[in-house]
Formats: C-alpha cells, sequence, structure tokens
C-alpha cells in the first residue's frame, strides 16, 4: 500500500529514484542497482519507503533503534488476509508482545530440543521417501517442510499429500503480494476499491485476500481441534494440547501460536532445503568434503544426530552458505517506524517501511570475496567461525522482530543437510545417452524465494546407508 511522506520541513529525505511502479520481480536486485547510484540508503518518498543493501545500516536501525523500528504495517488488504491474529504481520503494540511471548515460550532456544523426535521422525521419513522415490524429490521437500510442525507441535503425521496443507501452502504466496510493495497495483492506486465488492472489475484481488483471511482461520482451529479430539478420543497427548491445558487462559495466543508456526514453517523451510540440495548437484567437490567430515566423525555405520552438530564444522559452513546465499526471504519484512527519525543526516519519517535487502547485504562484495559463489570455506575461514550464533544469520531478520522460529527452522534445516549428506550423493541427472543434463539454477523472483523445480540423481551412498535409513521406519 502506498505512504505517502510527510513533507521535508524536518531535513532532507535520503536520496532515491522517482518510481511509481515498484518493481514485484527480483526487487531485491533492483533494489541492489538502486544501492550503486544512491549509497546505503534508498528513499521513495511516493512509498514512504526506506531500502538498505547495507547490513549495518539495517543493524542501526532495526535492532539499536528496534525501540523506533518494530511496527508492520496493518493495511486493509493485509486485514482481510487474515493478518490481524499472525505474529509476523501484526502491529507493534500489547496484542504482538502476549502472542510473541507465548509463541517464545515453546520455541525458544532453551526449550527446542523438545521437537527432536518430531524432527528425527519427519526428517528419517523424508530419507525412506527419497530412497524409495527419488525422482519425486521436490515433491518430498513440500511433504517435511508442511510436516514437521504438525507432528512437533500438534502431534499429527500430515501426508505430504494433504490437502489442507496444501491450501495452507497456497496462502503464503498471498502473504508475500501483502507484503510488498506493487504487487496489488489496482489497489495500491485506488484503496477505496477495498470498499467495493469482488465482482467489480479491478477488485479481484479481494477474493484472493479474503480466501487467504478464511484459510488463516481455518490453520488456528482444526489441527488444534483435530489434536484435542486426539487426547479426548485417547489416542493421545501433544504438545500444543499439554500447553493448552496449563494455561487456558492463552488459549487464544497459543492457538495463535500453532496457526503462525504452520504457516511460517512451509516456505522457509522448503526453500531452504531445495536451494541446499541444488547446491550439493552444482557442486560435487564440496559435498564429497562434507561427506568425508560425516564419516570421519559419525562414522558410516549411524545416522547423524544433533549431538554430532559441534564436531562437523564442515557441515555448519554448508548450512551457513545455504543461509547466505539463498536466504528464503530475500527482503525480510518491513519494518514500520513508530515516530520520526534522523539517521546519517536524513530524516526518516514516522510510518516508514524500512526494507533490509539480506539478499544483497549477503553478497556484499565489501564483505564476502567471490560474493556469489557457493563457497563454505569462508565461514571457516571467518574469525568468528562456522558455529557463531545464528542470531547473526541475517536470513532471520532483525531486532524485535526477527524470526521467533528460529531455533526451530535451524534445527530442522541442519539435521536435514547432515542427513542427506549422511546417506546420499546428489547430482545432475543424465539423459539417455548418460549425458549430464544441465541444472539452470533459476528461482522464483516474488517475496518468498526458492529453486524452480529442476531433475537430479539422488543415489544412496552405499548398501549400508540404504539400509540405515530403511531401519529409521522401525525407530
Ligand atoms: C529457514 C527457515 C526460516 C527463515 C529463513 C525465516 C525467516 C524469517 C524472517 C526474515 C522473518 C522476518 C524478520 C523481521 O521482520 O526482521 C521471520 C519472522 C517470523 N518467523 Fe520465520 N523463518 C523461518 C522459519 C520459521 C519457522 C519454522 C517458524 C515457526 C516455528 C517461524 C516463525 C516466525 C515468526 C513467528 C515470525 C514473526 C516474528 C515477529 O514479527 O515478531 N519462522 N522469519
Amino acid at each position: 500500500m502506498m505512504h505517502r511522506a510527510p513533507s521535508q520541513s524536518k531535513g532532507p529525505h535520503p536520496p532515491g529514484p522517482k518510481v511509481a511502479n515498484m518493481p514485484t520481480s527480483d526487487a531485491w536486485v533492483k533494489y541492489r542497482d538502486w544501492g550503486s547510484k544512491y549509497g546505503d540508503l534508498i528513499y521513495l518518498p511516493r512509498w514512504n519507503t526506506l531500502i538498505t543493501n547495507n547490513a549495518e545500516v539495517a543493524i542501526d536501525l532495526l535492532e539499536k533503534r528496534a525501540r523506533i523500528y518494530s511496527d508492520r504495517a496493518m493495511t486493509p488488504i493485509m486485514k482481510l488476509c487474515g493478518g490481524e491474529n499472525l505474529l509476523s504481520v501484526e502491529c507493534y503494540s500489547d496484542k504482538w508482545r502476549k502472542d510473541r511471548r507465548v509463541f517464545q515460550q515453546t520455541f525458544r532456544q532453551a526449550a527446542i530440543s523438545h521437537f527432536y523426535p518430531a524432527q528425527y521422525s519427519k526428517i528419517h521419513e523424508f530419507l525412506r521417501k527419497l530412497l524409495l522415490m527419488p525422482e519425486d524429490s521436490m515433491k518430498h521437500i513440500d511433504g517435511l517442510s508442511r510436516g514437521v510442525i504438525p507432528k512437533a507441535l500438534y502431534g499429527l503425521d500430515i501426508e505430504p499429500e494433504d490437502a489442507f496443507a496444501k491450501k495452507v501452502a497456497g496462502i503464503i504466496d498471498t502473504f508475500g503480494k501483502a507484503l510488498l510493495n506493487g504487487s496489488f497495483p489496482t489497489y495500491e492506486w485506488f484503496p477505496f476499491l477495498i470498499y467495493l465488492p469482488s465482482w467489480f472489475p479491478g477488485c479481484g484481488f479481494k477474493r484472493i485476500a479474503s480466501e487467504c483471511g478464511k484459510v488463516v482461520k481455518e490453520v488456528d482451529t482444526i489441527p488444534f481441534e483435530t489434536a484435542m479430539n486426539n487426547l479426548q478420543n485417547g489416542i493421545g497427548t501433544s504438545p500444543i494440547v499439554e500447553l493448552a491445558l496449563q494455561k487456558p487462559q492463552d488459549i487464544k495466543e497459543i492457538k495463535a501460536m500453532g496457526a503462525m508456526s504452520f504457516i511460517g514453517a512451509i516456505d522457509t523451510t522448503m526453500s531452504s532445503v531445495s536451494s541446499f540440495m541444488l547446491a550439493m548437484c552444482l557442486h560435487p567437490d564440496i559435498q564429497t568434503k562434507a561427506q568425508e567430515e560425516l564419516d570421519n566423525v559419525v562414522g558410516k555405520d549411524r545416522l547423524p544426530t544433533f549431538e554430532d552438530r559441534r564436531h562437523l564444522p564442515y557441515v555448519e559452513a554448508i548450512y551457513r552458505e545455504v543461509m547466505r546465499l539463498y536466504p528464503p526471504v530475500p527482503l525480510g519484512f518491513p519494518h514500520i517506524s513508530m515516530e520520526d527519525d534522523f539517521y546519517r543526516g536524513y530524516y526518516i519519517p514516522k510510518g516508514c517501511a524500512v526494507v533490509a535487502n539480506i539478499w544483497a547485504m549477503n553478497r556484499n562484495p565489501n564483505v564476502h570475496t567471490d560474493p556469489d559463489k557457493f563457497l563454505p570455506e569462508r565461514h571457516l575461514e571467518s574469525p568468528t567461525g562456522p558455529f557463531e550464533s545464528i542470531d547473526n544469520i541475517y536470513a532471520y531478520g532483525f531486532g524485535r522482530r526477527v524470526c521467533a522460529g528460529r531455533y526451530m527452522a535451524d534445527n530442522t534445516v541442519w539435521l536435514t543437510i547432515a542427513s542427506v549428506l549422511a546417506a546420499f550423493t546428489l547430482s545432475k541427472a543424465k539423459d539417455r545417452n548418460g549425458n549430464e543434463i544441465d541444472i539452470p539454477g533459476e528461482f522464483t523472483n516474488h517475496f518468498f524465494r526458492h529453486p524452480k523445480p529442476y531433475r537430479s540423481n539422488i543415489t544412496p551412498r552405499s548398501q549400508l546407508t540404504r539400509y540405515l535409513v530403511l531401519a529409521t521406519a522401525d525407530q
């Protein structure tokens, strides 16, 4: 939604292009190009938006001045999408604070090992599927990404093709559009259209947003009620049910936490895992190096566990490199300023949407040599080493709005990487004549970014690893 900037009487705004329409495809590339022309701060007056490609600026504003830069824009379209009850897009308020507190109690670092069993179960199931139906690897990645939270939180084993989970996955794109300026141009130019019926010409966006809002309500109730019914019918309990029984006064926030994590995990996990698998197909030498490390540290007679993590610096470096080069949310979520501010001699008005171009920060040539190359070694050579706090991974965002599910995400993605490397060799698929089929390495270009489908070969590393993978079914 367009937010016109207040007058410049308080000082100059940072420089920037006078654009009427915002780029909506590969916007992060366009924003980086603007940075080369305008510098670290790019201000778009028509949109009251400040873009930065510089991590230092993002940290200065979004972390050090988090008191100012922690709001979200609750536009009418975001309301229709059901955003008022979704932690990631809610305004900064007492309601957000309570929602975030309840969320963090469950997903904080110290409590996160409660979810290990569910993560092992779903990741091992993923390995078995890769073994038995390697040609459907994309489908299995989707299944994993949609399945971990339902298992971990609600005790539900959902199938990859589960219609409800598919429906939930389907609304994520709408949220991306509602967050990215320029995605609904008719509405942005003529905001009053929001008050007209969805059949009115140019109002199709209303139908899409209302559909999204309906699904958000369903994801708030359906999995929770299923988990409750499972308890009542003696099928078993689950973390969310236990929490609801312990804290009935927080039931609304607990359900919202479930909905948020169900939605928040899907596209992001899928993006990270498929980017990792793509990188391994493209870089066989890196894959071999990681497998040698795994063989030396873990051995060949079992699959990796979370306890192995600290002893696997090269695997860690691969994970960090995936998050650097392929951040699933390349522009993060815009943080809205709650009061007028001054920074580096410029005036940043209240209500300004600050966009941290994570994709560009992670490819800053002043920070990273060969920034566009997949080079895990850079994390081994860095002064902090590969095990620095995950709070420093920009892909999870900044400040008070930093990803509240990052410890969960980090464990899921890491264990998937380590397990796939231990069990399989990934490579380019071959044609009938035995020639490798090239992988163009293309990515989607909207708000969430992930590899486009590609063909690959996935083969177990040995008879023993085949056996180890199959044996996980009995654990
Ligand atoms: C690799 C996986 C993931 C990535 C890269 C990722 C990235 C992000 C980013 C960039 C943000 C916005 C941060 C900001 O505004 O500065 C965010 C917010 C959020 N994420 Fe994630 N996320 C991932 C997985 C998850 C998972 C698995 C969950 C749930 C368990 C989750 C829950 C949330 C929540 C609740 C917020 C909103 C925080 C707030 O606004 O207060 N995320 N995430």
